[in-house]
This record gives structure tokens, sequence and C-alpha cells, in this order.
């Protein structure tokens, strides 16, 4: 049996349109996706918090409760960015429980941790936390190539993940260069080590994702993440009824209602056709891009680098950077290139061409990473370069959210009686100065009704 995981409202929904999406538009098809027969509807956290708060003048909060009344007979699930919750900088652990109990308690029921360096450290304590409010914990294994990365140092992580007391472990190809081949192996190799089932998310970025979730089901993999069709493909995930349509024809049971996903992508395309319509969406990111395979990079690394290069008129200069790039990555002993390390391996390759001197300028970021501020690298570090930042002081080596003071009671305080409850001051502590203004928004809202109410009684 291989199970779904749909991705609309939430990874598809980012990687198309900017998580632009608002609760208006899918709201009246809530009810008909609860009965769909998905594994998880993963629907919150990564950019979706930020979004609402940010552009769609919503309570994410409120979303995922509305989402929950109206699916009760659906997993709920999200992306959590493990210590870092859903921001770049490492949060203390105070914080971090508190946000993983309010997200249950709002109506979360899977959660997916990750590090961006998969270090097992930085998910420790969402992934206690997460088991302590009875939820699902789900690990995720950041996927990335490079000289370091094998199918044994996988299986290696996939075990100490295991360990923390994961109820399943994913494999995330968040640029889309996982191939066929690789995935098929990666996934056999952890079904024979780890026990707690498999799930494969990936991106069609790059062409590759159809052939690559085939494979990996035919490794054992247990769920597939895939986005309803007329928002999959590109940058988004591979089609849903593409792939219940080809697996079931394979002899795979597929726990899907093909009849109702027909409902829900008819419910979605006119909307689609409006964001294309409104250029919210380029017809460009749906199709197939293939340069990632070329660089070895994401596709949004490569259009920042882009970005970067032409509004410095430098555009001239992109092959020198493409080739610095893995440069840089090297001395910084491959990460994988998710945010925030992309945009911070990005600048600095792009720094070290434009100033004709490497590591002449190194930028606040690189510098916190190479003090371990970021977690442990997964490969060695150049040490000339750590020293030329560090001097004599050696790297944190600890875990760096131990030097962190608690943070929520503090911020509860600061915030006073603007938020109304903890979930406020989660949201402020994550977006402070988007959390202050939705909060402003709102209070304005309320008095505007109040005022309006008076004068109906009136
Ligand atoms: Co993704």
């Amino acid at each position: 049996m291989v199970n779904i995981t749909e991705t609309v409202l939430r990874d598809a929904n980012q990687s198309l349109i900017a998580t632009r999406m608002p609760f208006s538009e899918f709201e009246p098809i809530l009810k008909t996706m609860d009965k769909a027969g998905y594994y998880s509807l993963e629907c919150w956290g990564g950019a979706t918090f930020d979004s609402c708060l940010r552009y769609l003048n919503e309570d994410p909060w409120e979303r995922l409760r509305k989402i929950k009344a109206a699916c009760p007979n659906t997993k709920l699930q999200m992306l959590l960015r493990g210590q870092n919750i859903l921001g770049y900088k490492h949060y203390p652990d105070d914080v971090v429980r508190m946000f993983v109990r309010k997200s249950v308690e709002n109506g979360i029921d899977i959660i997916r941790i990750f590090d961006a360096l998969n270090d097992v450290r930085n998910i420790k304590v969402a992934v206690d936390e997460t088991l302590k409010c009875g939820a699902h914990a789900s690990g995720t294994i950041c996927y990335t190539l490079s000289p370091i990365h094998n199918i044994e140092s996988y299986v290696k992580l996939a075990k100490e993940i295991e360990a923390l007391g994961v109820q399943s472990i994913c494999i995330k190809d968040m640029a889309g260069i996982m191939s066929p081949q690789e995935g098929y192996e990666l996934v056999k190799a952890l079904k024979a080590n780890v026990s707690v089932p498999i799930i494969v998310h990936t991106h069609s970025t790059t062409g590759l994702g159809f052939m690559t979730l085939l494979k990996c089901v035919e490794a054992g993999a247990d769920v597939i993440d895939t986005a309803i069709s007329c928002f999959s493909g590109g940058t988004s995930q591979p089609a849903t009824e593409t792939m219940v349509y080809a697996l079931r024809q394979l002899g795979y049971e597929v726990p899907v209602d093909t009849n109702v996903c027909k409902e829900i992508n008819d419910f979605f395309k006119p909307y689609r056709n409006e964001c294309l319509k409104s250029g919210q969406l380029n017809p460009v990111v749906m199709g197939t891009q293939t340069d990632a395979l070329i660089y070895q990079i994401p596709g949004g690394m490569l259009s920042n680098l882009v970005a970067q290069l032409t509004a410095q008129n430098k555009l001239d200069k992109l092959d020198e950077v493409l080739l610095e790039t893995p440069r840089v990555r090297e001395d910084l002993g491959y990460p994988p290139l998710v945010t925030p390390m992309s945009q911070m391996v990005g600048v600095q390759a792009t720094a070290n061409v434009l100033a004709g001197e490497r590591y002449k300028n190194i930028s606040k970021e690189i510098k916190s990473y190479l003090k371990g501020e970021y977690g442990k690298a997964p490969g060695e570090i150049n040490k000339e370069l750590q020293k030329k930042v560090l001097g004599d002081e050696e790297p944190y080596s600890g875990r760096y959210a131990d030097t962190l003071a608690p943070q929520f009671e503090e911020a509860k305080k600061e915030l006073g009686d603007r938020a109304t409850c903890d979930e406020d001051v989660l949201s402020y502590i994550a977006f402070p100065t988007q959390a202050e203004a939705f909060f402003e928004k709102r209070d304005a809202k309320k008095k505007n009704t109040f005022t309006y109410t008076i004068k109906k009684m009136g």
C-alpha cells in the first residue's frame, strides 16, 4: 500500500505562488478534502505562518483551527525547522516546546521536523515535545549530493533520528535533484536499516519527480508527497492523480478517492487560472528546469544568484559565481543547500567573485556558521577560513540552543495586553514586526466592529 500526503495548501502553495493563497480561497473545498482519504494534509508551517501575518492579514493559528474544524477526519501536517521553528535563527528550548505544544493543541497531528545541516541535536527538542504532546513526529533527512554524503552517511543519520523515537522518517529532496536510481537505493537502504515508515518528498523542478517517486515506491516507500494536478509540476510536487493512476495500474493499493480528487482539482482550477492571469503564478516555474542537475544547486538558489548579479549589473560574472559556489560549499563542510544555507553560500560566492579576492568580505551569517552557531557542519570546515574569522578562539561545539536564555515569559511581559493568548506571543517571537502590525490591524478591526454594532443597535 502507498499513502498520499497532499501538499496543495502548503508546499505547492509556497513553491508556485509564494504562499499567497488566502484561507477564504480554499475554505469551501476543505470539507471535500477531508473525504479524499489522504494519509495527511500538509497545510501549515513552512512559509504559511509568515505569509499569513505579513501578506494575508490572517492569524495563522486561527487558520489552523478552521482547517481542523473542517477536516476532522484527516491528519493535519506541518513543516517545522527544528530549533529554528519557522525562522532562520535558533530559539531557546522553552519557545520550541511551547510552539510545538500550541501547534498540536490548535490541530496539528503530524510534525515534520528538519534541520538544514542534518544536525540531530537541532531537532531533538522539537521531536521530544511532539511525542510528549501525543502527536506524530516525522524526522527528516535533508537530501543533498556531495563527496561526503552517501548511502552509509544517510543510513547512519536515519538510525540516529529513529533513536529519538520518531514515528516516521522523511527524505526531503527540496531541490528535486534526487534521481530515480538514487532514490531507489536510498529507500532500499533505509528500509533495511530502520523500522519506521519512510516518506519521500521531492519537487518536479528538474523533471525527475514522477520517476523518482515511482522508484522509491518500488523500493518500499510508505508515503509520497504529491500535489493536486492543477497546482503540481515544476517547482511544486508531482501530481496526485497521475501518481495514483500509475501506481494502481502497477498493482499498488492507494487509499485515495479519485472522484474526490477530481472535485478538488476542479475547485482549484479557476483559482490557478486567476493566479496565471494576475502574474502571481509564472508559467515558467510550472515547467521543467534542468540547470539544477548541471550545477547541483537548487533552482531557487540559481534564480537568486541571477537576481543578485543582475541588480549589481554583473550578470557577466555568473559563470565565475557558479564555479565559486561549490568551492564555498566545500570550505563550509558541504552543508545541504536548503534555506538558509543556500542563501548564505550564494551570497558569499558572489562576494568572493565580485571582490576579486576570496573571503575579503565575510557575511555575518557565515561568521556565525564558522563559530558553530548553526550546528555541526556535515564535513570538515576549511581550517584556514575558520582561523581567519575566529583567530585563536575555538568554535562552539555544543548545541547552540543551550547558550540561549528562555524567552517566552519575557516576550509575554513585553507584549502585555497586546497579546490575547499564548499563540499571539509565539507569533510575536517568530515574526515580531509582522505580528505587531497584525495585532494593530486586528485591534482596529475590533474597534470598528464594536462601533458598528453600537450604531446598529442605536
Ligand atoms: Co518541499
